[in-house]
């Protein structure tokens, strides 16, 4: 199971975190981003669910000190540890949510560059979170983030689960397999081309 801020890093797994993007109680993109990091730990990687709720993140600003955050600065540090991403975000008014794009802003090419980052959204209406992804490749390719092709776009997500949290729909679960299969492979990949 992905956990919160557990460190289980290992020498030969690559490590995925995965940012949840929602601040809702009950938020589905949480719930996708969880199955998605289980994927990835079925494909050997270790994983930590990074939750915006549970961490006290400044507004970002160009003189902003980490050292006087250590939410931030742990945050950041749990980024600079992973091989690859997960961004997780709810469609918010046609892009992705302010509460990912502040803690995004909070790091840099420290936090992101080199990464292999993976996109997932979800969305009330049938158009789904493509936009909200769009728009995060354009802020990893600022970053220097290496994204994967393939992401996962969840439409009408309220109703997207069953009473016991499977997606309904079995090609999105599928897709979303997929993704976390896929980012455990070229994160390591990624590594391993760094000798690391
Ligand atoms: C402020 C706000 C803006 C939203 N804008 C859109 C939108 O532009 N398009 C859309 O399909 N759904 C929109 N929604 C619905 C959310 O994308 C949808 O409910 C999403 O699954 C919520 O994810 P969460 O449960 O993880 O918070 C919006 C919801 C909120 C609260």
């Amino acid at each position: 199971m992905a956990s919160n801020f557990i460190a289980e890093t290992t020498p030969d797994a690559p490590h995925i975190v995965g940012i949840c993007g929602s601040l809702s109680a009950d938020s589905a993109t949480r719930r996708v981003l969880v199955l998605a990091l289980e994927a990835a730990q079925r494909a050997g990687a270790t994983t930590q669910l990074l939750d915006l709720r549970e961490l006290h993140l400044p507004f970002a600003a160009s003189n902003f000190d980490p050292a006087a955050f250590p939410d931030a600065a742990r945050f950041n540090q749990l980024l600079r540890q992973s091989d690859g991403q997960i961004w997780a975000t709810p469609e918010y008014h046609g892009s992705y949510s302010g509460a990912l794009k502040n803690a995004l802003d909070l790091g840099y090419f420290e936090e992101y560059e080199g990464k292999v980052v993976a996109l997932l959204g979800t969305a009330g209406g049938q158009v789904g979170a493509l936009s909200a992804l769009s728009h995060l490749r354009g802020v990893a390719r600022q970053l220097h983030a290496w994204v994967l092709p393939s992401q996962v776009s969840i439409a009408r997500a309220s109703g997207a689960f069953d009473q016991n949290g499977h997606l309904r729909d079995e090609k999105l679960a599928q897709s979303v397999e997929k993704l976390g299969q896929e980012l455990a492979k070229w994160a390591l990949l990624h590594r391993q081309s760094h000798g690391k």
